[in-house]
């Protein structure tokens, strides 16, 4: 059996369906292509079926990074893979958005466990088998990378699931995904369906056994390496480990396990890990998913060393308390990089060296921003790059820009805050209001002139570095106040999601309003997209 385990990124579907994760098409063509250069071997770019905008997104990563002769050559090509349910509708719409892919895969789900069947499929087990049969069938015709998975297989009787599982293979199936759907299994109880699987299944040795395992029991990561310790070769997971409820199985989690326990496992991925830093900050930016601070890996806390007596055991020997070192994972905190005094060339330089490979009028934005920060901050350091670049370049299309901000407050009288935005049509958009306190004022008076109803449901800020002088980064989550009565679905879907918005600036009440904006920006944006009607153009929004 082979000791390399595949890592299939299912952040811009799994993961993208959590509350609050949705991305932009341009973010998630972004994300995919952290991924193709963090050396994943499948990306599941989205579900076609679910909208025309999530088969556009599919479509165009599947053009732009699955494909090396469109895209950009110098990165890993990763198999570009898009989910379908169980019937034609669903399966061509999968292949429409990923055959542009050089190694395109359908990625096919049916349920299997009795309670999935009766109460949500209204399906007995021989119409399952037969659909299982008939579908798989019907997508291998168009497409020789096949993956099923029977949902909900960590609750199905295992004799059932070796027959569905079997008959799956005899269609056409190249990979056969085992889904914990519900976080509900145990590191035992899922390693031992794996090894059943392995044992009980014919055919299995032609085709990789996948895991798919969700946190619910905080045990995803477990499961998936019980599962691969059983013969899987295939491990599906997050960025941070996002996804519905609980979320899915942590990217991070399962390649550093595999990598530092390398003498239990004996296993080995594709993943570059000093990547791993970059790409979750990248996710948490563009979803505004905050990663908490004591997450394994890329948590603010993963590398800190505060208590006393470990800081001395540190001095004296690092892997005293140090079981990875926080460069093998992209993190270098206390690296001192730039001054004042440091010229375009350095700035580049360093900025390639940290995988962001910037053109000319790129480089000339950041060299801007660069030394506007140098001027307030004696030292930059790669955490406060990373910020400007995403500040700078990976912010949803703006429909709203910030153009000013002046803002009193204290304990003398009302907090006031005056705005000044770039609207769509061009034209600056003034506007003061008093608010309960600064970030309230900013926030109610960039609502005055964005006349988009929005609930503000999370607010997050923190120091990118260390010091008084630090940047300030701000997440925040919003959704839509509009009424959804009259809506069609796909409208509806639009209006009720929640958006997440990041800013970063060393004045933390301009990065709550470049934050804001961001997501209201994005929230505008999938609006305008959703709303076919003719009236609903950017000039109406700005009545008034
Ligand atoms: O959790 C699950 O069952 C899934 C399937 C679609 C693979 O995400
Ligand atoms: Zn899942």
């Amino acid at each position: 059996m082979s000791n390399y385990v595949k890592i299939f990124d299912t952040t811009l579907r799994d993961g993208e369906q959590s509350p609050g994760a949705t991305m932009t098409s341009a973010e998630k063509l972004e994300v995919a292509r952290s991924l193709a250069k963090l050396g994943v071997d499948v990306i599941e770019a989205g579900f076609p079926a679910a909208s025309p905008d999530d088969l556009e997104a599919v479509r165009r990563i599947a053009e732009e990074v699955g494909n090396p002769s469109r895209g950009d050559s110098e990165l890993k090509v990763p198999t570009i893979a898009g989910l379908a349910r169980a019937t034609k509708g669903d399966i061509d719409k999968a292949w429409e958005a990923v055959k542009g892919a050089r190694n395109p895969r359908i990625h096919l789900f049916l349920a299997t466990s009795e309670i999935h069947m009766k109460y949500k499929l209204n399906m007995d087990r021989e119409q399952v088998l037969e659909r299982v049969s008939q579908m798989v069938k019907y997508a291998s015709a168009k497409c020789g990378d096949i993956e099923f998975s029977p949902e909900d297989a960590g609750r199905s009787d295992p004799e059932f699931l070796y027959v569905v599982l079997e008959e799956a293979i005899k269609s056409g199936a190249t990979t056969l995904n085992i889904p914990d759907t519900v976080g509900y299994t145990t590191p035992e109880e899922f390693g031992a369906m794996i090894a059943g699987i392995m044992k009980n299944v014919k055919g299995v040795e032609n085709v990789t056994i996948s895991v798919h395992t969700h946190d619910d029991l905080g045990l995803a990561t477990a499961n998936a390496l019980a599962g691969i310790q059983a013969g899987a070769r295939q491990a599906e997971v997050t960025i941070n480990g996002i996804g519905g409820r609980a979320g899915n199985t942590s990217l991070e989690e399962v390649v550093m396990a595999l990598r530092t326990r390398n003498s239990v496992y004996q296993l080995e991925t594709g993943i570059d890990a000093t990547q791993i830093s970059r790409i979750s900050k990248l996710v948490s930016n563009y979803t505004g998913m905050v990663v908490q601070p004591n997450k394994a890996i890329v948590g603010a806390n993963a590398f800190a060393h505060e208590a006393g007596i470990h800081q001395d055991g540190m001095l004296k020997h690092n892997q005293t308390y140090e079981i990875m070192r926080p460069e093998d994972v992209g993190v270098n905190q206390s690296r001192l990089v730039l001054g004042k005094h440091s010229g375009r060339h350095a700035l580049r330089a360093r900025l390639a060296e940290m995988g962001h490979m910037l053109d000319e009028a790129e480089l000339d934005k950041a060299f801007a921003r660069f030394k506007e920060l140098a001027d307030r901050k004696k030292v930059i350091t790669d955490l406060d790059l990373e910020a400007i670049i995403a500040d700078e370049f990976y912010r949803p299309r703006d429909v709203f820009a910030l153009d000013g901000l002046q803002v009193a407050c204290g304990t003398m009288g009302l907090p006031t805050a005056t705005i000044r935005l770039r609207g769509p049509d061009g034209k600056i958009h003034t506007h003061a209001c008093i608010g309960t306190g600064p970030v309230d004022a900013t926030y109610k008076a960039i609502d005055s002139i964005v006349k988009t109803p929005a609930t503000l449901l999370e607010f997050n800020i923190h120091a990118i570095t260390e010091g008084i002088d630090a940047l300030g980064e701000v997440t925040v989550r919003v959704q839509s106040k509009a009424g959804s009565q009259t809506m069609d679905a796909q409208k509806e879907v639009a209006y009720s999601r929640v958006y997440g918005g990041h800013g970063a600036d060393s004045d933390i009440i301009v990065a709550s309003a470049k934050a804001y904006l961001a997501a209201l920006n994005k929230l505008i944006v999938a609006q305008m997209e959703s709303d076919k009607s003719p009236h609903s153009d950017l000039g109406v929004m700005l009545v008034g």
